[in-house]
């Protein structure tokens, strides 16, 4: 037997007992002629004991070992006389009588503490010894725990779980797709999955009625903190059901899981169903962060034309929000704000600000261009208080300028301690566009996907004026964060062949890529509708992590890189040639 007891469970109530225990080197010292080893293992750290004047040899071995080397020990435990409340373990020690070493360890290249020593790509590229430190592993044990909950609500509810494949067809909208090649077909490519959404779909149409999955999805996109180029997705799909029905179910089971995962109980209210288009006015976001206010103020009356700064008066947009308490603010604060909006990832032109000063006063940035009473406006309009800091944002095209206007708000959200981790503000964007114009393709895309459906009000406005036709959509958000999103689906076949026709398709490229799916509705599709929660996003919430990466296992870096499998990476010839393979310029991706 390797092992009696684990390192996590021995109390006070166990001295006396004799135990064995294995698992891997934390830490050794030696103190006199005693030695200390903390041993560890998933469940925890025991301290064990060697003395040299009891077991001389025993102990010069002991001696020899070093950090994570796994050993085995056989041992009496016995109360401390020093003891360590931090450890749940703290009371004990094992004095030990017998060791063994089963496996040496070269000295790790980082320290296996929470506290590691260790940068970011050196604990991805020895990511298993990083997962041996306990904050790591506390993130994957949260992420089992959640998925049990999730299997245990919607089982609760008549979900079946099914698997779709992951292999499959490349499909034209969306991100772009990881292609695999096909051996037994040459010149032909599987696509994996960027979600199941056509599959599932297809499930509802074989009568299921309810289904979920927790699936791996793949996209070839930009990376960011809560992007992975594969991630897992909680997938569902509901037949007979209206928005109505889906959101009322997955708002219980968000209220479920913060309550059996992380104790937090968001309470009986229905979540806020906020429209996209008062997001986007009230916060720049379709993802607002709604732990705090400091909402945005639209002040082009108060400052276009009412005065000769140029920018605002060629401006399509001018907001401004108000950072409560903030006038003190010295100059170096501004500018360290302006040099943030003017970074290249925000691309702001510039940060107007305005201090409300102790008498009722306004001290501006752009006091030159506009007389004391259009400044008075801007307070009023804003409702600042003298103490308060204005900043403003315009911009030529209005959509940008809200989305900067939004990374500031985030920023003095950030710096003025209003984005609590332990605080949670949950919300149902609803109502959004069915379409967004594309520049870089030059038509109209689907904001969501084509197989969501219009507002059944909105549908003659297809012919007409489909820019301004809304769908059936709705995402969750939490905090700032996108992290579920479905839509009710179109179920019709010449709906959803009228859709493929504004987005672009002619018939026939419609039929050869979808067709499976139009053909599908013409045998009886259900009225149906779902929803896909991110998993990785939600466990990095509930654990308060600032990325995704740290509740999985193997994550890529931000080029999509496996460092320590080192993938992506080139194939042999022979490999290539067996799928009539020819690379143009293997280095010109470099
Ligand atoms: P959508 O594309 O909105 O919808 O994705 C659903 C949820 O998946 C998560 N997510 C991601 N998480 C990590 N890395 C990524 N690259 C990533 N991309 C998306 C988000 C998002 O809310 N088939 C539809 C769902 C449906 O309509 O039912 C879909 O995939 O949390």
């Amino acid at each position: 037997m390797y092992r009696t007891k684990t390192c996590g469970e021995l109390r006070l109530e166990n001295a006396g007992q004799e135990v064995v225990l294995a698992g891997w080197v934390q830490r050794s010292r030696k103190m006199g002629g005693m030695t200390f080893i903390d041993l560890r293992d998933r469940y925890g750290i025991t301290q064990l004991v060697f003395n040299e004047k009891v077991d001389v040899e025993l102990c010069q071995k002991a001696n020899k070992i070093g950090r994570e080397y796994v050993i085995q020990i056989k041992g009496t435990v016995q109360e401390r006389e020093s003891k360590n409340a931090k450890m749940p373990t703290g009371d004990i020690e094992i004095i030990v009588q017998e060791l063994n070493v089963l496996n040496a360890s070269d000295v790790p290249p980082f320290t296996i503490e929470d506290n590691t020593d260790g940068g970011d790509d050196l604990r991805m590229k020895y990511r298993y010894l990083d997962l041996r430190r306990s904050c790591v592993r506390a993130n994957l044990e949260l992420r089992h725990r959640f998925c049990l909950a999730v299997r245990h609500f919607l089982d609760s509810k008549g979900f079946l779980e099914i698997e779709t494949p992951v292999l499959v067809g490349s499909t034209p909208e969306g991100a772009r797709d990881f292609i695999v090649p096909s051996r037994m077909n040459p010149g032909m490519f599987y696509a994996l999955p960027q979600s199941p959404q056509t599959l599932k779909q297809l499930l509802m149409v074989a009568g299921m009625d309810r289904y979920f999955q927790i699936v791996k999805c793949f996209r070839d996109e930009d990376l960011r903190a809560d992007r992975q180029p594969e991630f897992t997705q909680i997938d569902c799909e509901m037949s007979f059901v209206e928005q109505d029905d889906i959101i009322r179910l997955f708002e219980e089971m968000a209220k479920y899981l913060f309550k059996e995962i992380r104790g937090y109980d968001l309470g009986e209210a229905p979540f806020l169903r906020l429209p996209w288009s008062e997001a986007m006015r009230r916060f720049g976001s379709d993802k607002p962060d709604m732990r705090f206010g400091m909402e945005f103020v639209e002040l082009m009356d108060v400052l276009k034309g009412t005065g000769s700064f140029g920018v605002f008066n060629e401006a399509a947009y001018i907001g401004g929000i108000c950072a409560k308490g903030c006038a003190h603010y010295t100059r170096k604060q501004l500018d360290e704000l302006t040099n943030f909006v003017k970074s290249s990832q925000i691309g702001a032109k510039g940060l107007v600000y305005a201090r409300i000063q102790d008498d009722g006063s306004v001290k501006s940035s752009v006091d030159k261009f506009y007389t004391p009473e259009v400044l008075q406006q801007l307070k009023q309009t804003m409702q600042a208080e003298p103490g308060d800091l204005i900043l403003i944002i315009s911009g030529p095209d209005a959509m940008k300028a809200r989305k900067q206007l939004c990374e500031l708000r985030l920023e003095m959200g950030s710096r003025l301690g209003l984005r609590d981790k332990n605080k949670f503000a949950l919300l149902w964007v609803v109502d959004f566009p069915m379409f967004e114009w594309s520049d870089e393709e030059q038509r109209l895309m689907a904001m969501h996907h084509p197989f969501t459906a219009p507002k059944p009000e909105d549908v003659p406005l297809l012919d007409t004026d489909p820019a301004q036709v809304k769908a059936n959509a709705y995402d969750m958000v939490c905090n700032g964060v996108e992290v579920g999103g479905g839509s009710i689906r179109i179920h019709d076949a010449e709906l959803q062949a009228k859709i493929f026709k504004v987005l672009g398709f002619t018939p026939e490229r419609a039929q050869e890529q979808f067709g499976f799916l139009m053909n599908a509705f013409k045998y009886g599709a259900p009225p149906h509708g779902g929803l896909a929660y991110g998993l990785d996003r939600w466990v990095s919430l509930f654990a308060g992590l600032d990325s995704i990466r740290d509740c999985i296992a193997f994550p890529k870096n931000n080029s999509g890189r496996d460092v320590m499998l080192d993938a992506p990476s080139r194939v042999d010839q022979k490999q290539l040639d067996e799928l009539y393979l020819s690379l143009v310029d293997p280095d010109k991706g470099k």
